[in-house]
Formats: C-alpha cells, structure tokens, sequence
C-alpha cells in the first residue's frame, strides 16, 4: 500500500512541476523583442491580428506596434476599428484593416480579401484572437451558437488559410525565425462551460491545433502557441454581468495587457505551445491533476442544475432567452428585442 501511495505522490510530482516550472520559468523571463526575432532587415514587418480593434487583440495590436509592427487589423465593421487606427497613428506605425463580419457571408470572401489585401505585406506575426462568447441553454441557442462557430472558429480558420503557408515560406535570415502564430483560446478549452458548450468547444479547437500545429511549425522556424486566459477585463466579460456565476469571478479578472504581456514572454521559448494565464486558469489546471477529468465531469454534472443561473434561465423562471455576448450586434439586437 505504501509502495502504491509512493508510485502515486511521484506521478503526481511530475505531472505538477512539468506543468509549473516553464509556466514559471517563462512568466520570470524578459519580453522579447518581436522585431529582432522575427524582422527581416530592410523591410517592416506586419502583424495581422484578428479581433485586433478591442480588448485582447487590441492589447496585442498595441504590443506590436510598440516594437514598431505595421498593423493589419481583421474586425468585425463598427467604431472600435477607429480607436485601433488612431493608436497605430500615435505608435508611428502603418496601419490597414478589413471591417468583416465572420459570422455573415461566405467565408471564401474572407479568405480572398485577406490573402489580396495582404499581397504586398511582409507578414511575421499572426494572431487568431476574434471572437465571442454566448451563455444561453444549447436547445434554444442554434442561432447564435451558428454564429459563435462562424467567428471563433470558421472565420478565423479562413484567416489562417491565407496566411500560415505564407508564415512557413518566408525567407530565413541569420539565427532569426520566420514567424509566430497565436491563438487565443481559453481556460474552458479544457475546463467543462455549461451554457458555453459550443464557446468551450470552438476555444478547445485552437488549443488543439496549437499542440499539434506546434510541433510540426518549429522545425520549419514557425514559432506557434494557444493561450488560455482565464477571465479578462473586456466587454466578453464586461457584458455578462447578469450571470451569477460570473460575478464571483470578477475577483480574479485580469488586464488584456498582461495577457499579451504573457505573449511576449512565451512565444518560441521552452518549446510551450500552450499557455495558461491567470489565477483561475492555473487553478483550474490544477484540479485536473489532482483528478481524473471523468470525476470532474462528474461532478459538474451534479453541481449544474443547482446553479441560480440554470434556475433562473432553464427552468423558465426568466423567460427571455439568455444571450450576452461581445462583437456580433445582430445577436446583442436579438436579445433586446
Ligand atoms: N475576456 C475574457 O474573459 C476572455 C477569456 C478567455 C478567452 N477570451 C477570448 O479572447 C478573444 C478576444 O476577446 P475579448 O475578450 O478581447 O473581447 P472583445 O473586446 O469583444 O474582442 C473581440 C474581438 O473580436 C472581434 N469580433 C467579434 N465578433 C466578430 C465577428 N463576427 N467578425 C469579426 N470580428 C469579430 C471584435 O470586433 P469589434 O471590436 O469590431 O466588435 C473584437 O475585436 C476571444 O476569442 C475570446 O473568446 C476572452
């Protein structure tokens, strides 16, 4: 029994700290200087960033242009896109953008306008990060989780078409690499999101593409990563104020620039294809060392119906549909309506 009990506290001593030291490694390591990493001299490289107009991505955006990245902002068409503008234009950087709905329209057109509007382009940096979250019982959400999987996941796997192939044949030069690819996925791409069955899945989609896509990139000096932030302060969370379960949550809300502070610590080092970032991702990481996931299923499974939200939404004691999302206005319009 004491030889069992040894075999287990060492399993689960490896499985801790090959998680923890090059979370922690990374987290004590400088920003890096994107620019000299994955510049070409001579030419001024670009980021193209989806989502790139709020929150996260526009933290990115930000981050990139500091380093002096031109800016190449994908989003969907409304007044943020000027406020991205207006920052490249104080950071003395260039800046295009297309104003796009991924959710509305074919999404061969996506694929066509960023590979022709990004012809002339010395692209280096690629962040797939556009994207929305919905909270509303799955039977009544076909709808919106339709547009859900058309923006987080459909649209900005158009985007990655146009651009990965180019990623992997640019020019090496010196010790630099050719690029960096990153995704912004989730903490519930791992962790079960009653509700946000369809958001947990589309975040799951990248996280996977992120371990598989990076190690097959690095060989060829594509440097690949997913990270997983738990909640931010970003109007995806801002407007979810009605759920209950979210409200103990804003304790551990964290900035979107520390997010791509994050980011610019990871990228390429200690080969980490996948990153979580803030206290509650971390946490919920570790609970699923401590247990089987099947346990922790398992107990969801339990636990949800006992929730307020699911009270107040599922057993109809709010009739309106629960919707509250960021970015698609036609979704927001229908849950006013
Ligand atoms: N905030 C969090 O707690 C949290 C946690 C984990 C992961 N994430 C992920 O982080 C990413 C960025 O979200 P955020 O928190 O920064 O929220 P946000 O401020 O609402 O940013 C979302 C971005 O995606 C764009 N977008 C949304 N729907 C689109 C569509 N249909 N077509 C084209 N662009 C669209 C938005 O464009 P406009 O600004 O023009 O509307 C915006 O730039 C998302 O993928 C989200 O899932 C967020």
């Amino acid at each position: 029994m004491s030889f069992f009990l040894s075999l287990c506290g060492i399993f689960f001593l490896i499985s801790l700290s090959t998680y923890a030291i090059p979370h922690i490694l990374t987290w004590l390591m400088p920003q890096q200087n994107f620019l000299k990493k994955y510049g070409r001299r001579g030419v001024k490289p670009w980021a193209v960033i989806t989502g790139g107009s709020s929150g996260i991505g526009f933290a990115f955006a930000r981050k990139a242009a500091s380093q002096g990245f031109n800016i190449f902002v994908v989003a969907y068409p409304d007044e943020h896109m000027a406020e991205v503008a207006k920052m490249a234009q104080d950071a003395k950087v260039e800046y295009r953008s297309i104003a796009i709905d991924f959710a509305d329209g074919p999404l061969s057109d996506i694929q066509r306008r960023v590979s022709e509007e990004t012809r002339d382009l010395d692209v280096a940096l690629v962040f797939l990060n556009a994207g929305i979250c919905i909270f509303q019982d799955t039977a009544l959400a076909t709808e919106n989780n339709q547009r859900l999987f058309d923006a987080n996941v459909s649209g900005n796997v158009r985007v990655f078409f146009s651009l990965y192939p180019r990623l992997a044949s640019r020019p090496l030069e010196g010790n630099r690499r050719r690029g960096g690819l990153i995704m912004t996925s989730s903490q519930v791409s791992f962790f079960p999101n009653p509700f946000g069955c369809f958001y947990a899945a589309s975040k799951s989609f990248w996280s996977s593409m992120a371990t598989s896509l990076g190690p097959e990139a690095y060989a060829k000096g594509v440097d690949v990563m997913a990270i997983n932030p738990g909640p931010t302060e970003t109007r995806v969370f801002t407007n979810m104020h009605d759920l209950d379960s979210l409200k103990m949550f804003r304790k551990f809300v964290q900035q979107p620039a520390a997010i791509a502070s994050l980011v610019w610590k990871t990228l390429g080092r200690l080969r980490m294809f996948s990153r979580d970032a803030g206290p509650l991702t971390w946490g919920c990481r570790l609970v699923t060392k401590f247990m089987d996931s099947y346990v922790m299923y398992a107990l969801f499974s339990m636990a949800a119906h006992k929730m307020s939200d699911y009270k107040k939404y599922i057993e109809g004691r709010e009739p309106k549909p629960l919707v509250h999302c960021a970015g698609i206005r036609q979704v927001t319009q229908s849950m006013k309506a």
